[in-house]
Protein backbone atom coordinates (compact mmCIF):
# COMPACT_ATOMS: atom_id res chain seq x y z
CA UNK A 1 0.00 0.00 0.00
CA UNK A 2 1.20 3.46 -0.93
CA UNK A 3 1.96 6.73 1.14
CA UNK A 4 -1.02 7.43 3.40
CA UNK A 5 -2.75 11.00 3.10
CA UNK A 6 -4.72 13.46 4.85
CA UNK A 7 -7.41 12.60 7.52
CA UNK A 8 -10.64 13.50 8.09
CA UNK A 9 -11.89 14.92 11.33
CA UNK A 10 -15.26 15.64 11.90
CA UNK A 11 -15.57 16.77 16.06
CA UNK A 12 -19.11 16.53 16.74
CA UNK A 13 -20.46 17.13 20.18
CA UNK A 14 -20.88 13.22 21.06
CA UNK A 15 -18.25 11.51 19.49
CA UNK A 16 -15.49 12.32 17.04
CA UNK A 17 -15.16 10.32 13.83
CA UNK A 18 -12.00 10.33 11.62
CA UNK A 19 -11.09 8.71 8.21
CA UNK A 20 -8.11 8.48 5.70
CA UNK A 21 -8.30 7.54 2.15
CA UNK A 22 -4.76 5.81 0.96
CA UNK A 23 -2.60 7.52 -1.65
CA UNK A 24 -2.26 4.63 -3.85
CA UNK A 25 -4.53 3.45 -6.79
CA UNK A 26 -6.59 0.95 -5.50
CA UNK A 27 -6.91 -2.54 -7.63
CA UNK A 28 -9.84 -3.59 -6.55
CA UNK A 29 -12.89 -1.46 -7.04
CA UNK A 30 -15.89 -2.28 -4.96
CA UNK A 31 -18.27 -0.47 -7.62
CA UNK A 32 -17.36 -0.06 -11.01
CA UNK A 33 -19.14 3.73 -11.15
CA UNK A 34 -16.65 5.11 -8.60
CA UNK A 35 -15.19 8.08 -9.39
CA UNK A 36 -13.13 8.25 -6.83
CA UNK A 37 -9.24 7.23 -7.06
CA UNK A 38 -8.22 6.24 -3.72
CA UNK A 39 -9.48 3.64 -1.51
CA UNK A 40 -10.39 4.11 2.47
CA UNK A 41 -8.70 2.51 4.46
CA UNK A 42 -9.67 3.61 8.12
CA UNK A 43 -12.34 4.58 10.27
CA UNK A 44 -12.53 5.23 13.98
CA UNK A 45 -14.64 7.19 16.66
CA UNK A 46 -14.40 7.96 20.14
CA UNK A 47 -16.73 9.01 22.12
CA UNK A 48 -16.03 12.56 23.77
CA UNK A 49 -17.52 12.33 27.33
CA UNK A 50 -16.72 9.68 30.25
CA UNK A 51 -19.47 6.46 29.64
CA UNK A 52 -22.15 7.99 32.01
CA UNK A 53 -21.84 11.41 31.34
CA UNK A 54 -24.75 13.78 29.73
CA UNK A 55 -23.96 15.61 26.43
CA UNK A 56 -26.72 17.65 26.56
CA UNK A 57 -25.65 19.26 29.39
CA UNK A 58 -21.82 19.21 29.49
CA UNK A 59 -19.51 21.21 27.69
CA UNK A 60 -16.46 19.30 26.48
CA UNK A 61 -13.40 20.78 27.45
CA UNK A 62 -10.32 21.32 24.78
CA UNK A 63 -8.28 18.64 26.89
CA UNK A 64 -11.68 16.25 26.11
CA UNK A 65 -11.63 17.25 22.59
CA UNK A 66 -7.86 16.17 22.13
CA UNK A 67 -7.55 13.26 23.72
CA UNK A 68 -11.01 12.11 21.77
CA UNK A 69 -8.94 12.82 18.54
CA UNK A 70 -6.12 11.38 19.62
CA UNK A 71 -8.25 8.05 20.65
CA UNK A 72 -10.37 8.11 17.37
CA UNK A 73 -7.21 8.09 15.58
CA UNK A 74 -6.13 5.05 17.22
CA UNK A 75 -9.01 2.92 16.67
CA UNK A 76 -9.07 3.73 13.32
CA UNK A 77 -5.53 2.43 12.93
CA UNK A 78 -4.23 5.40 10.54
CA UNK A 79 -0.22 5.68 10.15
CA UNK A 80 1.63 8.58 9.68
CA UNK A 81 -0.80 10.78 8.68
CA UNK A 82 0.03 14.04 9.59
CA UNK A 83 -2.96 16.59 7.81
CA UNK A 84 -5.98 17.05 8.58
CA UNK A 85 -9.65 18.43 6.89
CA UNK A 86 -11.59 19.42 9.36
CA UNK A 87 -15.43 20.65 9.71
CA UNK A 88 -17.67 23.18 10.93
CA UNK A 89 -21.19 23.24 11.62
CA UNK A 90 -24.05 24.12 13.60
CA UNK A 91 -23.69 27.95 14.93
CA UNK A 92 -20.67 28.62 14.02
CA UNK A 93 -21.72 28.56 10.04
CA UNK A 94 -24.45 30.47 8.52
CA UNK A 95 -25.59 29.44 5.10
CA UNK A 96 -27.46 32.06 2.58
CA UNK A 97 -29.15 31.68 -0.68
CA UNK A 98 -29.23 34.78 -2.46
CA UNK A 99 -29.89 36.09 -6.06
CA UNK A 100 -27.93 38.37 -7.80
CA UNK A 101 -27.27 39.90 -11.20
CA UNK A 102 -25.19 37.41 -13.51
CA UNK A 103 -21.29 38.00 -13.27
CA UNK A 104 -18.35 35.69 -13.06
CA UNK A 105 -17.23 33.83 -9.86
CA UNK A 106 -14.27 36.62 -9.43
CA UNK A 107 -16.68 39.65 -9.46
CA UNK A 108 -18.89 37.21 -7.60
CA UNK A 109 -16.28 37.86 -4.52
CA UNK A 110 -16.09 41.16 -4.77
CA UNK A 111 -19.61 42.14 -4.99
CA UNK A 112 -20.41 39.53 -1.37
CA UNK A 113 -17.72 41.36 0.31
CA UNK A 114 -19.79 44.73 -0.41
CA UNK A 115 -22.91 43.51 0.30
CA UNK A 116 -21.45 41.44 3.42
CA UNK A 117 -23.61 43.36 5.73
CA UNK A 118 -26.71 43.34 4.32
CA UNK A 119 -26.38 39.06 3.68
CA UNK A 120 -24.93 37.98 6.78
CA UNK A 121 -25.59 38.18 10.53
CA UNK A 122 -22.25 38.81 11.57
CA UNK A 123 -19.61 40.91 11.11
CA UNK A 124 -18.14 40.19 7.80
CA UNK A 125 -14.11 41.00 9.79
CA UNK A 126 -15.40 37.92 12.02
CA UNK A 127 -16.36 35.49 9.27
CA UNK A 128 -14.45 33.83 6.28
CA UNK A 129 -17.04 33.73 3.48
CA UNK A 130 -16.91 31.12 0.55
CA UNK A 131 -19.75 31.86 -2.33
CA UNK A 132 -20.35 30.06 -5.02
CA UNK A 133 -22.74 30.50 -8.00
CA UNK A 134 -25.19 27.13 -8.82
CA UNK A 135 -26.29 26.44 -11.85
CA UNK A 136 -29.53 24.26 -13.03
CA UNK A 137 -30.18 22.87 -16.21
CA UNK A 138 -32.87 25.63 -15.64
CA UNK A 139 -31.23 28.71 -14.85
CA UNK A 140 -28.54 29.16 -17.36
CA UNK A 141 -30.11 31.81 -19.78
CA UNK A 142 -30.96 33.83 -16.58
CA UNK A 143 -29.94 37.18 -15.98
CA UNK A 144 -29.87 36.58 -12.12
CA UNK A 145 -27.94 34.22 -10.70
CA UNK A 146 -28.08 31.88 -7.61
CA UNK A 147 -25.56 32.41 -5.05
CA UNK A 148 -24.67 29.95 -2.12
CA UNK A 149 -23.02 32.01 0.74
CA UNK A 150 -20.93 30.06 3.17
CA UNK A 151 -19.75 32.11 5.96
CA UNK A 152 -17.93 30.56 9.14
CA UNK A 153 -16.89 32.39 12.35
CA UNK A 154 -13.36 32.68 12.14
CA UNK A 155 -12.43 32.55 15.78
CA UNK A 156 -14.72 28.86 15.81
CA UNK A 157 -12.54 27.58 12.97
CA UNK A 158 -8.93 28.96 14.30
CA UNK A 159 -10.21 27.43 18.03
CA UNK A 160 -10.68 23.85 16.01
CA UNK A 161 -7.73 24.63 14.03
CA UNK A 162 -5.40 24.90 17.35
CA UNK A 163 -7.24 21.21 19.01
CA UNK A 164 -6.32 19.56 15.70
CA UNK A 165 -2.87 20.73 16.11
CA UNK A 166 -2.37 19.51 19.84
CA UNK A 167 -3.56 16.20 18.55
CA UNK A 168 -0.73 16.02 16.10
CA UNK A 169 -2.20 17.21 12.51
CA UNK A 170 -1.35 19.97 10.49
CA UNK A 171 -4.66 21.56 9.02
CA UNK A 172 -4.76 21.87 5.15
CA UNK A 173 -8.92 22.97 4.34
CA UNK A 174 -11.73 23.83 6.67
CA UNK A 175 -15.31 22.27 4.99
CA UNK A 176 -19.26 22.80 6.40
CA UNK A 177 -19.78 19.20 7.90
CA UNK A 178 -22.92 18.98 5.66
CA UNK A 179 -21.18 20.25 2.40
CA UNK A 180 -18.87 17.12 3.13
CA UNK A 181 -21.16 14.77 3.91
CA UNK A 182 -22.57 15.84 0.55
CA UNK A 183 -19.71 14.47 -1.54
CA UNK A 184 -20.09 11.08 -0.32
CA UNK A 185 -23.71 10.55 -2.21
CA UNK A 186 -23.47 13.49 -4.90
CA UNK A 187 -20.96 13.68 -7.76
CA UNK A 188 -20.54 14.55 -11.28
CA UNK A 189 -22.15 11.49 -12.02
CA UNK A 190 -25.31 13.37 -11.28
CA UNK A 191 -24.67 16.07 -12.84
CA UNK A 192 -27.65 15.78 -15.15
CA UNK A 193 -30.14 14.20 -12.58
CA UNK A 194 -33.48 16.00 -11.93
CA UNK A 195 -33.85 14.01 -9.00
CA UNK A 196 -34.69 16.09 -5.89
CA UNK A 197 -32.78 14.33 -3.27
CA UNK A 198 -32.78 15.59 0.28
CA UNK A 199 -29.59 14.70 2.84
CA UNK A 200 -30.40 14.64 5.91
CA UNK A 201 -27.58 14.12 8.81
CA UNK A 202 -28.95 13.70 11.87
CA UNK A 203 -26.33 13.65 15.06
CA UNK A 204 -26.51 14.47 18.90
CA UNK A 205 -27.84 17.75 18.94
CA UNK A 206 -27.69 19.08 15.30
CA UNK A 207 -30.18 17.83 12.22
CA UNK A 208 -28.66 19.22 9.00
CA UNK A 209 -30.71 19.39 5.85
CA UNK A 210 -29.50 20.19 1.98
CA UNK A 211 -32.00 19.59 -0.74
CA UNK A 212 -29.77 18.86 -4.21
CA UNK A 213 -30.46 18.18 -7.68
CA UNK A 214 -28.03 18.23 -10.63
CA UNK A 215 -24.97 17.75 -8.17
CA UNK A 216 -25.99 21.69 -6.95
CA UNK A 217 -27.16 22.31 -3.20
CA UNK A 218 -30.27 24.38 -3.92
CA UNK A 219 -31.48 24.54 -0.03
CA UNK A 220 -29.70 24.09 3.54
CA UNK A 221 -31.21 24.32 7.07
CA UNK A 222 -30.10 22.59 10.28
CA UNK A 223 -32.35 22.53 13.73
CA UNK A 224 -31.03 21.76 16.89
CA UNK A 225 -32.57 18.45 17.48
CA UNK A 226 -30.97 15.09 17.46
CA UNK A 227 -30.14 11.64 18.98
CA UNK A 228 -29.01 13.27 22.62
CA UNK A 229 -32.50 14.56 22.76
CA UNK A 230 -34.07 10.86 21.91
CA UNK A 231 -31.79 10.25 25.07
CA UNK A 232 -32.92 12.16 27.11
CA UNK A 233 -36.43 11.46 26.32
CA UNK A 234 -36.01 8.10 27.55
CA UNK A 235 -34.26 8.61 30.47
CA UNK A 236 -37.29 11.27 31.99
CA UNK A 237 -39.71 8.54 31.06
CA UNK A 238 -37.79 5.43 32.74
CA UNK A 239 -36.18 7.64 35.46
CA UNK A 240 -32.83 6.38 34.30
CA UNK A 241 -29.55 7.80 34.07
CA UNK A 242 -28.12 8.70 30.30
CA UNK A 243 -25.97 5.82 30.44
CA UNK A 244 -28.68 3.15 30.77
CA UNK A 245 -31.19 5.15 28.36
CA UNK A 246 -29.02 5.38 25.77
CA UNK A 247 -28.62 1.72 26.04
CA UNK A 248 -32.26 1.16 25.96
CA UNK A 249 -32.70 3.80 23.05
CA UNK A 250 -29.43 1.74 21.13
CA UNK A 251 -31.16 -2.01 21.59
CA UNK A 252 -34.96 -0.93 21.17
CA UNK A 253 -35.34 2.05 18.96
CA UNK A 254 -38.81 2.91 17.40
CA UNK A 255 -39.20 -0.27 15.68
CA UNK A 256 -42.93 -0.82 14.47
CA UNK A 257 -44.45 -4.11 15.08
CA UNK A 258 -44.42 -5.55 11.87
CA UNK A 259 -40.74 -4.96 11.94
CA UNK A 260 -40.29 -6.64 15.16
CA UNK A 261 -41.75 -9.50 13.91
CA UNK A 262 -39.65 -9.60 10.87
CA UNK A 263 -36.46 -9.05 12.60
CA UNK A 264 -37.39 -11.70 14.72
CA UNK A 265 -37.01 -9.35 17.72
CA UNK A 266 -38.80 -11.56 20.74
CA UNK A 267 -38.26 -8.85 23.71
CA UNK A 268 -39.78 -5.45 21.88
CA UNK A 269 -40.16 -3.10 24.58
CA UNK A 270 -42.47 -0.43 22.59
CA UNK A 271 -42.76 1.81 25.49
CA UNK A 272 -39.20 3.16 24.42
CA UNK A 273 -40.24 4.09 21.07
CA UNK A 274 -43.43 5.33 22.69
CA UNK A 275 -41.18 7.65 25.09
CA UNK A 276 -39.20 9.13 22.08
CA UNK A 277 -42.29 9.58 19.94
CA UNK A 278 -43.04 13.63 20.37
CA UNK A 279 -39.26 13.86 19.79
CA UNK A 280 -39.34 12.12 16.89
CA UNK A 281 -42.61 13.96 15.90
CA UNK A 282 -40.58 17.08 15.93
CA UNK A 283 -38.19 15.77 14.07
CA UNK A 284 -40.35 14.65 11.28
CA UNK A 285 -42.11 18.09 11.79
CA UNK A 286 -38.62 20.25 11.17
CA UNK A 287 -38.23 18.16 7.92
CA UNK A 288 -41.54 18.39 6.46
CA UNK A 289 -41.62 22.30 6.90
CA UNK A 290 -38.02 22.17 5.02
CA UNK A 291 -39.58 19.82 2.86
CA UNK A 292 -42.57 21.85 2.24
CA UNK A 293 -40.62 25.44 1.86
CA UNK A 294 -38.09 23.77 -0.55
CA UNK A 295 -41.36 23.00 -2.62
CA UNK A 296 -43.88 25.62 -2.31
CA UNK A 297 -41.52 28.69 -1.92
CA UNK A 298 -38.59 27.68 -4.02
CA UNK A 299 -38.61 25.38 -6.51
CA UNK A 300 -42.22 24.19 -7.71
CA UNK A 301 -41.02 20.58 -6.98
CA UNK A 302 -41.10 17.91 -4.30
CA UNK A 303 -38.44 15.83 -2.86
CA UNK A 304 -38.12 12.47 -4.43
CA UNK A 305 -36.26 10.87 -2.11
CA UNK A 306 -34.25 11.28 1.33
CA UNK A 307 -30.77 9.32 2.53
CA UNK A 308 -30.78 9.47 6.48
CA UNK A 309 -26.64 9.87 7.78
CA UNK A 310 -25.17 10.66 10.59
CA UNK A 311 -25.05 8.33 14.25
CA UNK A 312 -28.91 8.97 14.81
CA UNK A 313 -29.84 7.25 11.61
CA UNK A 314 -28.71 3.94 13.24
CA UNK A 315 -31.53 4.21 15.20
CA UNK A 316 -34.04 1.03 15.21
CA UNK A 317 -37.03 1.64 12.91
CA UNK A 318 -36.35 5.68 12.08
CA UNK A 319 -36.01 4.93 8.22
CA UNK A 320 -39.46 3.38 8.18
CA UNK A 321 -41.19 6.06 10.69
CA UNK A 322 -40.44 9.02 8.67
CA UNK A 323 -40.66 7.15 5.33
CA UNK A 324 -44.42 6.69 6.41
CA UNK A 325 -44.52 10.43 8.79
CA UNK A 326 -43.29 12.40 5.16
CA UNK A 327 -44.47 9.96 2.63
CA UNK A 328 -41.38 9.91 0.72
CA UNK A 329 -38.50 6.82 0.18
CA UNK A 330 -35.91 7.22 2.93
CA UNK A 331 -33.15 5.27 2.60
CA UNK A 332 -30.17 4.80 5.25
CA UNK A 333 -26.79 6.35 3.96
CA UNK A 334 -24.27 4.11 3.29
CA UNK A 335 -21.11 6.51 2.81
CA UNK A 336 -18.93 3.84 1.55
CA UNK A 337 -21.36 2.31 -1.33
CA UNK A 338 -19.44 4.08 -3.71
CA UNK A 339 -16.14 4.42 -2.78
CA UNK A 340 -13.16 2.26 -3.28
CA UNK A 341 -12.27 0.32 -0.03
CA UNK A 342 -9.38 -0.66 0.93
CA UNK A 343 -9.26 -4.86 2.31
CA UNK A 344 -7.38 -3.42 5.50
CA UNK A 345 -10.66 -1.90 6.49
CA UNK A 346 -13.09 -3.87 8.74
CA UNK A 347 -16.35 -4.18 7.45
CA UNK A 348 -17.98 -4.18 11.28
CA UNK A 349 -16.93 -0.54 11.35
CA UNK A 350 -19.55 -0.17 8.85
CA UNK A 351 -22.00 -2.14 9.83
CA UNK A 352 -22.01 -0.94 13.39
CA UNK A 353 -21.88 2.83 12.35
CA UNK A 354 -21.71 3.47 9.10
CA UNK A 355 -23.85 6.54 8.26
CA UNK A 356 -21.82 8.04 11.78
CA UNK A 357 -18.94 8.14 9.15
CA UNK A 358 -20.45 10.33 6.63
CA UNK A 359 -18.95 13.76 7.45
CA UNK A 360 -16.00 12.37 8.57
CA UNK A 361 -15.43 10.34 4.94
CA UNK A 362 -16.35 13.47 2.73
CA UNK A 363 -13.97 15.63 4.74
CA UNK A 364 -11.02 12.90 4.33
CA UNK A 365 -12.24 13.21 0.04
CA UNK A 366 -11.34 16.38 0.31
CA UNK A 367 -9.74 17.46 -3.09
N1 LIG B 1 -26.96 2.18 17.25
C1 LIG B 1 -27.50 3.37 17.51
N2 LIG B 1 -28.83 3.51 17.67
C2 LIG B 1 -29.38 4.70 17.96
N3 LIG B 1 -28.67 5.85 18.09
C3 LIG B 1 -27.34 5.77 17.92
C4 LIG B 1 -26.67 4.55 17.61
N4 LIG B 1 -25.35 4.81 17.51
C5 LIG B 1 -25.19 6.12 17.74
N5 LIG B 1 -26.37 6.71 17.99
C6 LIG B 1 -26.63 8.12 18.33
O1 LIG B 1 -26.00 8.95 17.38
C7 LIG B 1 -25.70 10.20 18.00
C8 LIG B 1 -24.29 10.58 17.64
O2 LIG B 1 -24.22 10.76 16.26
P1 LIG B 1 -23.03 11.58 15.62
O3 LIG B 1 -21.73 10.97 15.99
O4 LIG B 1 -23.34 11.75 14.18
O5 LIG B 1 -23.20 12.96 16.40
P2 LIG B 1 -22.17 14.16 16.54
O6 LIG B 1 -21.57 14.42 15.19
O7 LIG B 1 -21.20 13.90 17.63
O8 LIG B 1 -23.15 15.32 16.98
P3 LIG B 1 -23.46 16.76 16.34
O9 LIG B 1 -23.16 16.68 14.87
O10 LIG B 1 -24.91 16.97 16.62
O11 LIG B 1 -22.59 17.71 17.07
C9 LIG B 1 -25.88 10.02 19.49
O12 LIG B 1 -27.06 10.67 19.90
C10 LIG B 1 -26.00 8.51 19.64
O13 LIG B 1 -26.86 8.15 20.71
MG1 LIG C 1 -22.00 15.66 13.57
Amino acid sequence: MGRKLIAGIDIGSYAVKVAAFTASRPSTFKMARSSHPHALYALGMAELFPPGTDPETTEPGDDLIVDAIERAVVDSGMEKVSKAVIGVTGQAVTVRFVQMPRMTERELHDAVLMQADQLLPFDKETVVMDPQIIETADSSDDEMIRVLLVAARRNEIEKRIELVNRAGFDVLAVDVDAFAALSCFVSDVEGESEENLALVNMGSRVTSINIVRGGSSLFHRDFNIGGSHLTKAVEEKFGVGFALAEALKTQHGVLSEEEAVEQGEEDRNPEVGDAMMPVLQDIAREIRRSFSYYEHQMYDRGVDRMVLTGGAAMLRGLRLFLAKELETQVDIGDPTARIPMSPDLSPEKIATFGPGYTVAIGLAGWK
